[in-house]
């Protein structure tokens, strides 16, 4: 991908600002016009998620599974599951933005994946078809959803006992971290949620408090990461990766 594409997307971000009266409008205004081209630059702004999805599989969360991507977007993440999506009972992309999932739905049927499938709907309240599912992944999509306690409280209801989570996105940390988390300065915590509430991106201090706080911690990752074409190439953007179990009772 060269420089006139990556210009034509950052564009599209910064002159179609999300607007609408309704969080579903607002996503769709924003993604309509960078729904083609929006994989190929996220695959640099969006680190971690491979490294997610090879973590949940490698251990063992493909075999037969259900899984939801809640706020999976393009589907660009089932590409991460090789030849293990044949081994799944299901796998569904969730997501409000109808004009993402039409990529995600295009790339499914071209894919001949017949066990996947998308859904259009908001992952704060959604109901899946099976009574409990085995994994829940939320890639970049807990910065982009308002009541994003609700999304985990809902995922945490619909899970199985032992069953898992995974989420990665963008976050910087409390001011007093718990010990062995990593704490940022002034600058980045105050800086990074200001710059991307512009796209309606909200990096919280508490999405990792409160993913510890209700699942028994597989795997935490806590990284940083260049933004591309950001003036200040040595300025990082905080990511972090988390996989949870759902306590059995
Ligand atoms: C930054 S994109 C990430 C997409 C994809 N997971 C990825 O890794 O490329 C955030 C996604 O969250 C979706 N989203 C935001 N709020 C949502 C909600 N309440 N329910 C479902 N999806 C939502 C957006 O439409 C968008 O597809």
């Amino acid at each position: 991908m060269g420089l006139f594409a990556d210009l034509k997307i950052i564009s599209k971000m910064v002159f179609h600002r999300s607007h609408g009266d309704d969080h579903k409008t607002r996503l769709d205004n924003f993604y309509g016009v960078q729904a083609d081209d929006y994989d190929d630059f996220r695959k640099r702004l969006l680190p971690g998620r491979e490294q997610l999805w090879n973590e949940l599989v490698d251990n063992g969360a493909a075999n037969g599974v259900v899984w939801y991507d809640m706020g999976g977007g393009t589907g660009s993440n089932l590409q991460y599951f090789g030849d293990n999506i044949a081994q799944m009972e299901r796998v569904y992309v969730v997501d409000l933005a109808s004009t993402l999932l039409n990529v995600a739905d295009r790339r499914i049927r071209e894919q001949g994946w017949e066990n996947a499938k998308v859904i259009e709907a908001d992952a704060t309240t959604f109901l899946p078809e099976e009574k409990q599912v085995d994994v829940v992944t939320f890639s970049y999509s807990l910065t982009m959803i308002p009541d994003w306690f609700a999304a985990i409280d809902h995922a945490y209801e619909i899970l199985k006992p032992g069953g898992r989570i995974g989420v990665v996105d963008f976050y910087v940390s409390r001011k007093y971290p718990s010990e062995n988390h990593k704490r940022h300065g002034w600058t980045k915590r105050t800086f990074w949620p200001a710059w991307f509430s512009r796209d309606n991106v909200f990096p919280s201090p508490d999405h990792v408090p409160y993913l510890h706080r209700k699942f028994d911690v597989g795997y935490f990752y806590e990284g940083l990461t260049k933004i591309p074409y950001f003036p200040n190439p040595f300025f990082k953007m905080p990511y972090y990766i988390f996989i949870g179990k759902k306590p059995s009772e």
